[in-house]
C-alpha cells in the first residue's frame, strides 16, 4: 500500500493516506509530559472523499457506518466533519488499508488523518493544521485523552520525538533499523490501559519515578537513534519493557512473545503502545527471519517494518496480517 498523492485538481474524489505507527520508546510517559519516540510505517490506511449522503464505507472490511451514528467511527467522522466545518449530509468516505488494529499501531490515528485529509481536500479547506486537529477530534472519540504521539507519526510517516508541551520534532536517524513487530492477538484498550497507569500513580507516588525514568530512556534512545547505536537501542527496549511491566501494562502474552524475541537472537524487545494486548517490537540484526520463525511456532504473527529509511517507502515484508478492521472501531461487520 502506498500513499497516493492527494489530486488537488479537478472535481474528482479526493485520496489521502494516514500512516500506522511504533512507539518505541516512552509509551505512558508521554501522557505525563515525558518525552516519547515514535516511528511512522509505510503500513496504514487510505481514505477517499467525495459527493455523497455522509456515509462511511471500508468494503474490504464490511464495514459501513453514518456520520453521527451510535458508532465509533459514526462518531468520529462526524467530528472531522464538524471542525472542518463540512455538511454531514453532503460528503462520503470511502475507507480502505493494510494496518492490523487493535494492535497499538496507531490504526485509529491513521484512519483519522486519512479522513480529515481526504474531506479536506474534496472541500477545498486547510488539509494541513486543520485537518490535523480534526483528525485530534477522532481521536479522543476513540481514546479519550491521547497525548497525541500517534497522530504525529501518523501524520508524518517518520521517525520523531514527541513531547504534549513541544510537539513532534523529526529525528535524524543515522542508519535505517529493521523492526520485527510481533502480534499479540489480544485487543489492547489505550483508554483502559491510561486510566489504569493514572489510577497506579495517584494511589503510589513512587510511580512518578518510573514515569521519568521511563521518558529518560526515551531520550537516550534519540541519541542512540542518533548515533546508529543499534546495541543501544536495543539495551534501552529491554530497559524500557521492565518499566512498562512495572506500570502493570504488561501481559503473558506480551511477556511471551518479548522473552521469544531474546532466545531467537534479538538484542532487545518490548511492548509498544498502550498494552494489555497488542504488539511488542524487536531489534535483532542479522536474526529477523528466526525472531518471526519462533514467533509463529508459537501462534503468533508477526512482521518486519524498516524505521529511519529515507525513502517513504520503507520496506515492510507483511507476514500474515489479516487483521479485521471493524472492532477496533466499536462496530460491528456487517
Ligand atoms: O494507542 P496506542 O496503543 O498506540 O498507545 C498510545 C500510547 C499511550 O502513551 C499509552 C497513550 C497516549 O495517548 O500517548
Amino acid at each position: 500500500m502506498r500513499d497516493a498523492p492527494l489530486d488537488l485538481h479537478g472535481d474528482g474524489p479526493r485520496r489521502a493516506f494516514g500512516h500506522g505507527k511504533v512507539i518505541l520508546l516512552g509509551e505512558h510517559a508521554v501522557v505525563y509530559d515525558q518525552p516519547a519516540l515514535g516511528a511512522g510505517l509505510s503500513l496504514g490506511v487510505w481514505a477517499e472523499a467525495g459527493d455523497g449522503t455522509g456515509e462511511l464505507t471500508a468494503s474490504g472490511w464490511n464495514l459501513r457506518a453514518r456520520a453521527g451514528d451510535g458508532t465509533a467511527i459514526g462518531q468520529a467522522f462526524a467530528a472531522i466533519l464538524s471542525r472542518l466545518e463540512v455538511d454531514a449530509a453532503k460528503v462520503d468516505v470511502r475507507l480502505g488499508g493494510d494496518l492490523p488494529t487493535r494492535a497499538g499501531l496507531g490504526s485509529s490515528a491513521a484512519i483519522g488523518i486519512a479522513v480529515a485529509r481526504a474531506v479536506a481536500a474534496v472541500r477545498g479547506k486547510d488539509a494541513g493544521a486543520l485537518a490535523l486537529a480534526a483528525a485530534a477530534d477522532a481521536e479522543v472519540v476513540f481514546h479519550g485523552t491521547p497525548s497525541g504521539i500517534d497522530l504525529a507519526a501518523a501524520s508524518s510517516g517518520q521517525v520523531g520525538r514527541f513531547q504534549k508541551s513541544v510537539g513532534w520534532r523529526p529525528i535524524a536517524v543515522l542508519q535505517p533499523m529493521t523492526l520485527c513487530v510481533g502480534l499479540s492477538g489480544v485487543a489492547r484498550d489505550t483508554r483502559a490501559q491510561v486510566d489504569a497507569v493514572r489510577r497506579l500513580r495517584d494511589r503510589t507516588p513512587q510511580v512518578q519515578a518510573v514515569i521519568v525514568a521511563a521518558g529518560a530512556v526515551a531520550l537516550a534512545g534519540e541519541s542512540a537513534l542518533e548515533r546508529g547505536d543499534i546495541d543501544e537501542l536495543g539495551r534501552l527496549f529491554d530497559v524500557a519493557h521492565g518499566l512498562l511491566a512495572a506500570l502493570r501494562v504488561s501481559s503473558p502474552e506480551l511477556d511471551t512473545l518479548v522473552h521469544l524475541a531474546r532466545g531467537a537472537g534479538a538484542i532487545g524487545a518490548k511492548l509498544t503502545g498502550a498494552g494489555g494486548g497488542g504488539a511488542v517490537i524487536a531489534l535483532a540484526p542479522g536474526h529477523e527471519r528466526d525472531v518471526l520463525a519462533k514467533w509463529a511456532a508459537a501462534g503468533f504473527k508477526g512482521f518486519m517494518a524498516q524505521i529511519g529509511s529515507s525513502r517513504r517507502d520503507s520496506s515492510l515484508d507483511p507476514v500474515g496480517i489479516a487483521t479485521p478492521l471493524p472492532r477496533a472501531l466499536g462496530v460491528e461487520a456487517r
